[in-house]
């Protein structure tokens, strides 16, 4: 059966760890060729060979989401070498939790950066051809805390809160093009993410909840493809999920 996935050229942002890198696998697995991006090119590079020497098609580029050139560079590269561009997954993230009145405000701007223009970086680079193309889809990771927030989360909530506007937004402007629009909301899932956390008390109560309630970030590789995977005139908007455990 037809799964609407294979063949479709996928490029990932930060695709070297975590959900991205779980994304990457999957996708290809189901016949999708996949153009990974991140700083950390040297296992991006390594992921793609793997993914090569399992029989698939997968290209790295390294890519720095605050930088909008290399977001450009990235989608432009998976048109270069692939033709098009199907889907644009903008899920490279950073979460520095801390209360406010640390003000860690290098961190703030630090999210910013990455969380909210890495974001509109991928948008502005993949938009220009799938308008020409008039399909495609644009698939933005949010979070379970850009719909709530809890002690520390304000900034990052903030930015996952950010991620939903503009993803919304954009679903409303991109209807004379054929673009879907989702937003993928996680709750805890156990990946590289708490190790950026400077403040150790918030790191450790952080890690003791994630260690003790987070799920695989399978869990998150199989909510893309199911999102992708839709009929072209489905548009799934927006997937929250979370470990069956998690109250928040
Ligand atoms: N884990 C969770 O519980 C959870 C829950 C909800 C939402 N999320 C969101 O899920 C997304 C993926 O996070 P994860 O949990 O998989 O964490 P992760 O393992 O730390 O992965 C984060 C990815 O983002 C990339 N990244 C960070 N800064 C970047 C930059 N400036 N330019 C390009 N790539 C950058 C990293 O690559 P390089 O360092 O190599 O550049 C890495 O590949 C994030 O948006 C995060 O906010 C996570």
């Amino acid at each position: 059966m037809e799964n609407n996935i294979k063949d479709k050229v996928i490029a990932i942002t930060g695709a070297s760890s975590g959900m991205g890198e779980a994304a990457a696998k999957h996708l290809s697995q189901l016949g999708a060729t996949v153009v990974l991006g991140a700083r950390r090119s040297d296992r991006t590079e390594k992921l793609a060979k793997e993914i090569r020497g399992n029989g698939g098609k997968a290209l790295a580029i390294a890519a720095d989401v605050t930088k909008r050139d290399q977001v450009k560079n990235l989608v432009d590269s998976a048109v270069k070498e692939f033709g098009r561009i199907d889907v644009i997954l903008n899920n490279a993230g950073i979460m520095p939790l801390s209360p406010m009145e640390r003000l860690n405000v290098n961190e703030w701007d630090k999210m910013i950066d990455v969380n909210i223009k890495g974001v509109l970086n991928g948008i502005a680079a993949a938009l220009p051809y799938m308008k020409e193309q008039k399909s495609g889809q644009i698939i933005n990771t949010s979070s379970v805390a850009g719909h709530k927030i809890f002690n520390g989360s304000a900034v990052y909530s903030a930015t996952k809160f950010a991620v939903r506007a503009l993803t919304e937004g954009l679903r409303m402007e991109v209807k004379p093009y054929n673009i879907r629009t989702t937003i993928v909301c996680p709750g805890a899932v156990k990946t590289e993410l708490l190790e950026h956390i400077t403040e150790a008390d918030i790191q450790q109560a952080n890690k003791d909840y994630v260690g003790a309630v987070g799920i695989s970030p399978e869990s998150f590789a199989r909510v893309v493809a199911f999102a992708i995977s839709q009929p072209d005139d489905v548009d799934i908007n927006e997937v929250i999920f979370r470990p069956t455990s998690q109250e928040l």
